[in-house]
């Protein structure tokens, strides 16, 4: 891995609403800029906290997805130099255009933690307006920020002034019914942000309930940066049905990925066969192990096993034996044996 690693360490919309939609395939030329970066491919993984690390990352990212997101880190714990932000920030270069999602309610602290990060050369940093968890949201920060405009604009004015790379902002459509997605859009593109990202979910819905794409297609007219929808995105073909609708630039894919980074070159996981989620058990769990070490990532690896092995014919209880296993070669046995009696099940019927 040549990598970068830090000293600091279902509606499935019948109507299609926007016939303008981007429909171009041909990678060779880019679907959109972020400012003036590149960017080549409509469909993200999202930045998902405890699943876009490096091992996931890097293979949606062979698998088609158009850049990477880390997980969010804390402005705090940048400026703060703690050690652990290290293995979070790690990229390897393939990966570029390489974004890192910091977050945090102090402008200034953005901006430190933004300038340290910068040194070591992501393309893009991204600011989280969207998470709802209580301890990011009890002093303003992740989607604390929608309800703070004035903030977010002092945030937006000084990272651009103080970066020379794209600032970009992820946000959801609002706090509650009292929805501020317009303005917030509005308020980043004027303050110098270069690209919104926006999961249809206001804070209350959290990831429940009906993404809103209307929200989303009213962030792609209000403003000229480029957009990424989000939300709802479950099968390959919803990716072009969230672009038809809204018109948004490209589609972020968090959940559905889990278990299924196949989305990421437009198949669905009943389209993979057991052979092809065996070798990437395989290659996921060997890039989990090189960058956790093996106690850790057998530990961390359980939440993708969990998904990569909803098979047809394995029992649940056979599953969790195989998860919990905390030797590798333990686990691949057992797992070889699982998918061979899929093979063998899915062949008789
Ligand atoms: C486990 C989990 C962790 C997440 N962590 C982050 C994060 O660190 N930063 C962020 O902007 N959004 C985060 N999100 C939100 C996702 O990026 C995405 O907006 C949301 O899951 C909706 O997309 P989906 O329906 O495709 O999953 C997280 C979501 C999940 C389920």
């Amino acid at each position: 891995m040549e990598s970068t690693l830090l000293n600091l360490p279902e509606p499935a919309r019948a109507a299609e609403k926007n016939t303008s939609a981007p429909k171009n395939r041909d990678h060779s030329i880019p679907s959109f800029w972020v400012r003036d970066v590149p960017v080549f491919g409509d469909a993200i993984l999202a930045p998902m906290d405890g699943f876009s690390d490096w091992p996931f990352r890097s293979l949606c990212r062979d698998l088609g997805s158009a850049m990477s997101y880390t997980e969010f880190v804390r402005a705090q714990h940048i400026v703060m130099a703690y050690e652990h932000m290290a293995a979070r920030l790690t990229f390897d270069e393939v990966e570029r255009p390489m974004v890192f999602q910091i977050y945090g309610d102090d402008p200034d602290e953005l901006v430190a933690a933004a300038l340290r990060v910068q040194d070591r050369q992501p393309d893009i940093i991204d600011i989280n307006m969207g998470c709802p968890a209580r301890k990011v949201v009890h002093n303003g920060a992740g989607v604390g920020l929608m309800r703070q405009p004035l903030k977010v604009a002092r945030i937006f004015k000084k990272l651009s002034a103080a970066l020379s790379i794209p600032i970009t902002g992820k946000i959801r459509i609002g706090w509650d019914e009292c929805r501020s997605y317009k303005l917030i859009a509005r308020v980043v593109e004027e303050n110098g942000g270069s690209l919104i990202a926006i999961h249809g979910r206001t804070k209350e819905q959290a990831y429940s309930g009906l993404a809103d794409w209307d929200a989303i297609a009213e962030v792609k007219s209000a403003v000229k940066i480029p957009v990424i929808g989000n939300g709802d995105v479950k099968l390959a073909a919803d990716i072009d049905k969230l672009k038809a609708y809204t018109g948004c630039d490209a589609v972020m894919i968090g959940r559905a990925a889990i278990g299924n980074p196949w989305i990421f070159s437009r198949l669905d996981r009943e389209q993979v066969s057991p052979e092809m989620v065996d070798r990437m058990v395989r290659q996921h769990l060997e890039r989990h192990l090189a960058f956790y070490g093996v106690r850790k990532g057998m530990i961390l690896f359980r939440k993708h096993a969990l998904q990569y092995l909803k098979l047809q014919h394995l029992p649940r209880a056979v599953r969790t034996k195989i998860i919990t296993r905390e030797n590798p070669e333990e686990f691949l046995e057992l797992l070889e044996q699982a998918f061979a009696l899929e093979e063998s099940e899915t062949q008789e019927n």
